[in-house]
């Protein structure tokens, strides 16, 4: 058996997911750790397929592949984080639900692991009352897609020591990303700051009548040279999520900004969430 640094990712959505094979093609053995065996199918299947398409296109050596795949281990029992040095949580964005996750990974983690939350609308300050060690916790965030997008952002919580926040960054590097270090909380981080506020605007002008969706990501593409308009990127992140994030900006900033326009709650309302749903702002071409 090999023994190379282990961490552990718990929850596989589209985030925990990626995370997690990120971190494999890197090196690490990885436990992925999720409830549901559906989701831990699914996340293995969605991102050995997106590594192989690398493969395919001659960005990766197919034995490097196959090995950061063997790497991944699935499982449902939190004793799996036994032995890995970084824990990262990235479960549904529901305190209650994140707080029941760390009892868990506490009860197995070892003493000197540090635990990050993907999580970006939670800071750690107000999840660390469920964790054993608030000095070896903080936010560790990524973004949308994991295995893609570079940045990763490194939030202290009052509580964290200096020494986490060192490994946090040096594992991110570790990972192939690029952190930064946030001094001290703020909602939204950095790039959540910037960008919601940026889709407010653009849902604002859809709204008004100013512009069609289709012309309004033209214009944002065009312009300001972002890779995908602000639709098309709501979709990708799910319109549940954009939702969450205004409402919960709204709650911890009490600044208007964060208002959620009609436009977006009656899409969520009608399920249409985004990609993840078939179609949000945005059908995607059959
Ligand atoms: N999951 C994983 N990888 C994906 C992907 C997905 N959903 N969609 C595309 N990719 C990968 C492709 O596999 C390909 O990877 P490769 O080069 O290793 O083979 C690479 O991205 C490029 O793909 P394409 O050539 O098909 O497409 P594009 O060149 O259009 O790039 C994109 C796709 C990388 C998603 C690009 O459009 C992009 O950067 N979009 C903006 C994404 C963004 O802003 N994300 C931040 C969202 S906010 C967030 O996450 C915060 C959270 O808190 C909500």
């Amino acid at each position: 058996m090999r023994a190379g640094p282990t961490i552990a990712v718990v929850g596989a959505g589209a985030m925990g997911g990626q995370i997690a094979y990120q971190a494999a093609l890197h090196g690490y053995d990885v436990r992925l750790i999720s409830r549901s065996e559906d989701r831990l199918r699914d996340a293995s299947m969605a991102s050995s397929a997106l590594l192989r398409r690398r493969v395919e296109k001659g960005t990766l050596n197919s034995d490097a592949c196959e090995a950061a795949l063997a790497r991944v281990s699935l499982g449902s029992g939190f004793e799996a984080v036994a032995g890995a040095e970084t824990i990262i949580e990235s479960v549904a964005e529901d305190r209650d639900i994140k707080c029941d996750v760390y009892a868990r990974i506490c009860e197995h983690v070892d003493d000197t692991a540090i635990i990050g939350t993907n999580s970006s609308t939670l800071p750690c300050s107000v999840l660390e009352m469920a964790v054993t060690h608030p000095e070896r916790f903080l936010n560790i965030h990524f973004f949308n897609p994991a295995l893609r997008m570079a940045l990763v952002e490194v939030v202290p919580g009052p509580n964290t020591a200096e020494a986490t926040i060192v490994r946090a960054m040096d594992f991110a590097r570790a990972i192939g990303k690029t952190p930064v270090r946030l001094a001290r909380q703020e909602y939204g981080f950095i790039a959540n700051r910037i960008l919601f506020i940026a889709i407010q605007e653009a849902m604002h002008l859809v709204q008004g009548g100013y512009i069609s969706v289709e012309d309004c990501d033209l214009a944002v593409r065009n312009a300001l040279g972002w890779p995908m308009g602000p639709f098309q990127l709501s979709d990708l992140v799910g319109l549940d999520v954009v939702e969450a994030i205004l409402d919960e900006g709204l709650h911890q900033t009490g600044d208007q900004r964060w208002e959620a326009v009609e436009l977006l709650r009656d899409l969520v309302a009608r399920g249409r969430l985004g990609n993840k749903t078939g179609a949000g702002f945005t059908t995607p071409s059959a």
